[in-house]
């Protein structure tokens, strides 16, 4: 018998979840509490761009497999209940917002049927699961909780949820193991590593790896500093460190580091519940990740005013990429848009270009100016920033642009530009962590 199976939470997470599994042959209802982005993702519409996703969706919704409500009452004849609602970072606090989840496991409770598995699937603080499930069994003592952490990247989802290259599931049970092994039965045929353990590493799992990668990232940013300290080039370092097997070369991009919904909130949310746990000290090293992280965006200002002047009133800056990452219009803490926003405050004229994120931008920043070409944008620029490494930048004919802008300056927050092609144009090419030509 085909596994039901219930998806609740239909933002980034939940709508690939949702999506994929319709893709693996479940049946899958996608539960949201917003009528909007039922309707949307009714009408085959991703509320957010995702390449592969919205096809997927289409296909899906047209196999009959896949269905959208805001009823949550409709899970009732699922067998496996994934939950993926948001768990932001609180407005008073570095904490995590459970509230969502909270509400969903309540809500679960009253229609979950006897035998029928619940699996967290939210970024949520280490401790959240035991308390969940033992609230879940109070609630409806027929029902079980699993807990099975996500490590998609956006801009990958689609790719990462398919083909994952591990799955790891936190249970109590047996039966447990044995439902979550019919619905990843795909992917273990594939000989993707399957990592069983009990629920409080499994929630860890997901913010230790998170916090790994948020320290990597802020490694070679602090190696940036130094460079441009000393003289050296942090691209050459990367790359020559990045030759050991040890070290590995990716996640390993100087620039004006991480932003998105999930590196900066899961740092943050990691040493508020290590300082509840009483274990501070042994995550005391993220708040320099996440200083060193945030000092990268103030350093791309003090480039700017290295490359204009301490006064940046009525200066014309071009900001390329709004974006948090490439292949995203996700702008959530994005270091791009902060820059941006900083450099106007400051007086700037800036006007800001990115391939898909300037919708939402445009609706969160409405007093930031968006052109809609690359061309426009720096049409008349003092400066140009290069702040998302989108790949349509990368094919940017420096000679072509030079005629447009007022001064041939540009800065590359991301290393991505390929610097002998710019200076041969004759650009002033600054970039972090590299000399100036
Ligand atoms: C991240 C993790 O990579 C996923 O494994 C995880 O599942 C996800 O969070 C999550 O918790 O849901 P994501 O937020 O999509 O995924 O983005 P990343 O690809 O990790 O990039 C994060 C930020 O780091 C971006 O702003 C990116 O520009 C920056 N970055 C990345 C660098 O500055 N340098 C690098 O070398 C790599």
């Amino acid at each position: 018998m085909t596994l039901k199976i219930s998806v609740i939470g239909t933002g980034y997470l939940g709508v690939t979840h949702a999506v994929c599994m319709s893709a693996l042959g479940f049946h899958v209802i996608g539960v949201d509490i917003e009528p909007a982005k039922i309707d949307s993702l009714r009408a085959g519409i991703v509320p957010f761009y995702e390449p592969g996703l919205e096809e997927l969706l289409k296909q899906e919704l047209a196999s009959g497999r896949l269905r959208f409500t805001s009823e949550i009452s409709e899970i009732a004849d699922s067998d496996v209940h994934f939950v993926c609602v948001g768990t932001p970072q609180t407005e008073t606090g570095l904490a995590a917002d459970l509230t969502y989840v909270n509400n969903a496991i309540e809500s679960i409770a009253s229609f979950a049927k006897p035998g029928s598995l619940v699996v967290g699937k939210s970024t949520v603080p280490v401790g959240t699961a035991a308390r969940l499930r033992q609230r879940l069994l109070e609630l409806n003592p027929e029902v079980d909780l699993a807990w099975n952490p996500e490590f998609l990247r956006e801009s990958f989802a689609v790719e990462d949820t398919l083909h994952p290259n591990r799955i790891v599931i936190g249970v109590v049970t047996d039966t447990a193991e044995e439902i979550l092994k019919a619905v990843y039965a795909t992917n273990l045929a594939e000989g993707v590593p399957w990592v069983r353990s009990d629920l409080a590493t499994a929630e860890l799992v997901k913010v230790a790896a998170n916090s790994f990668l948020a320290t990597k990232i802020s490694f070679i940013n602090a190696m940036a500093e130094v460079c441009e300290a000393s003289g050296a080039d942090v691209t050459v370092l990367a790359k020559a460190i990045g030759y050991d097997p040890r070290i590995g070369s990716r996640f390993l991009q100087a620039g004006i580091g991480f932003g998105g919904g999930c590196l900066p909130k899961d740092i943050r949310a990691f040493m508020a519940r290590a300082d509840e746990l009483g274990v501070e000290d042994a995550l005391a090293f993220l708040r320099e990740v996440d200083a060193v992280n945030l000092r990268a965006r103030k350093r791309m200002i003090e480039l700017v005013h290295a490359d204009l002047s301490e006064n940046l009133q009525g200066k014309r800056i071009a900001v390329l990429g709004a974006a948090f990452k490439p292949n995203s219009d996700d702008i959530r803490d994005s270091p791009a848009l902060d820059i941006a926003l900083q450099i106007f405050g400051e007086g700037a004229f800036v006007t800001v270009h990115d391939p898909k994120a300037m919708t939402s931008a445009a609706l969160r920043y409405p007093t930031l100016a968006y052109a809609p070409t690359i061309e426009e944008c720096v049409a008349g620029a003092d400066l140009v920033l290069h702040l998302t490494e989108w790949e349509v930048y990368r094919e940017i004919d420096p000679l072509v642009l030079k005629g447009l802008v007022n001064q041939p300056i540009i800065i590359d927050g991301r290393n991505a530009l390929n610097r002998d092609l710019w200076v041969g144009a004759g650009w002033h090419f600054r970039a972090m962590g590299r000399q100036t030509l």
